[in-house]
């Protein structure tokens, strides 16, 4: 859709964009390269070349581990996705040229950020821009989940819709209930925020607790983990991948949550346990679940594709076309800016 709206079709970018390229490997040489790992909305090629030598065009589809590989030596920046793993081996085949890593995302999990302090390598991400959208979608995933979606549609897309039924796709309310955020930062404010229009009650846990003045205009309680788990009717995750989170909600977690719960992951995968979610979800030991990230994504755990309980989105939180395009070009500025020697508009290190 995004492409019909430019009315550029995948090939003529491809060719455009290898013009771009060797014009500019052969006219600015003496530019910092770049390896740009993916096209990307928002991303100038034209622009970006009038300042970096690119180290080539970017592709279409992920660009795999080892082309990366081969394209980094000598490389000044790095614009990347979460799909690309910048790690130490990496960095050591870029060499002592590297400045920058730009990550089109606001997690930076996929970017090892110590490692790159450590060698004195900037890394940047795109917050904020992508908040609304993301919170957005965390609550459609709730009301999806809550009140069958998927399923429903699934049924009526295979011609089993044969009639109004009283007793079809029963979900749970969704007005009134008990929200529980788990990582209440922009996001988790912004999930907050919508569940005001539902009159929900408001729980959250984080590492650590919020200012009392902070609470209060959020609306929100702190809890524990275990108590959060135990009294929500809705479970959000906000929180961003780290030693701490990972694996999060595991078997003992989602023992502690209501048989009639709904848990919503727009964090990352790798902070639940998939294979016991799904047990859970087979069991009707929780209500639904409505998941936008996985632990080995693309791959999605064979058990939560046959529970029809969860609604699976592919990673979606940021896509809306405005917010891709302001992640985009944050992302060049971001690069360009550590590459011009000026403090980038969204550090992480
Ligand atoms: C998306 O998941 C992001 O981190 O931006």
């Amino acid at each position: 859709m995004y492409r019909e709206r430019l009315q550029l079709k995948p090939g003529l970018l491809i060719c455009a964009a290898r013009a771009i390229f060797s014009q500019e490997r052969g006219l600015n040489a003496s530019l910092p390269k770049v390896v740009v790992t993916r096209r990307l909305p928002g991303v100038s090629l034209s622009g970006l070349s009038e300042r970096v030598a690119l180290a080539a065009p970017p592709p279409e589809s992920p660009m795999p581990p080892e082309e990366l590989l081969g394209l980094v030596p000598g490389a000044a920046g790095i614009l990347c996705t979460l799909a690309d793993r910048i790690d130490a081996s990496l960095m050591d085949a870029a060499g002592p040229s590297l400045k920058v890593v730009s990550n089109f995302a606001v997690g930076v999990n996929n970017v090892d950020v110590a490692e790159a302090t450590r060698r004195g390598i900037r890394v940047c991400n795109t917050p904020d821009v992508l908040t609304e959208a993301t919170a957005d979608l965390g609550f459609a995933l709730l009301l999806a989940a809550a009140r069958k979606f998927s399923e429903a549609e699934r049924a009526l897309r295979a011609g089993e819709f044969t009639g109004w039924d009283p007793w079809g796709f029963l979900g749970v309310p969704v007005y009134g209930g008990t929200l529980g955020i788990v990582g209440l930062g922009k996001i988790g404010g912004a999930v907050a925020a919508r569940a005001g229009g539902f009159r929900m009650r408001v729980l959250y846990h984080n590492r650590r607790r919020l200012p009392p003045e902070q609470e209060k205009s959020l609306g929100a309680e702190y809890r524990g983990l275990d108590a959060l788990l135990s009294e929500s009717d809705f479970v959000v995750l906000c929180v961003p991948l780290a030693a701490e989170s990972r694996g999060m909600i595991g078997r003992e977690r989602l023992a502690r949550m209501k048989r009639t719960a709904v848990l919503v992951n727009i964090a990352r995968g790798e902070v639940v346990d998939e294979g016991a979610l799904a047990e859970y979800l087979a069991e009707g030991r929780i209500f639904a679940a409505g998941l936008d990230v996985y632990e080995k994504e693309p791959e999605i755990h064979p058990s939560l594709l046959a529970a029809p309980s969860a609604v699976l989105l592919p990673h979606l939180g940021s896509a809306t076309v405005e917010t891709r395009e302001r992640m985009g070009r944050f992302a060049a500025e971001n690069l360009l800016a550590v590459l011009a020697g000026t403090e980038p508009p969204c550090p992480v290190n």
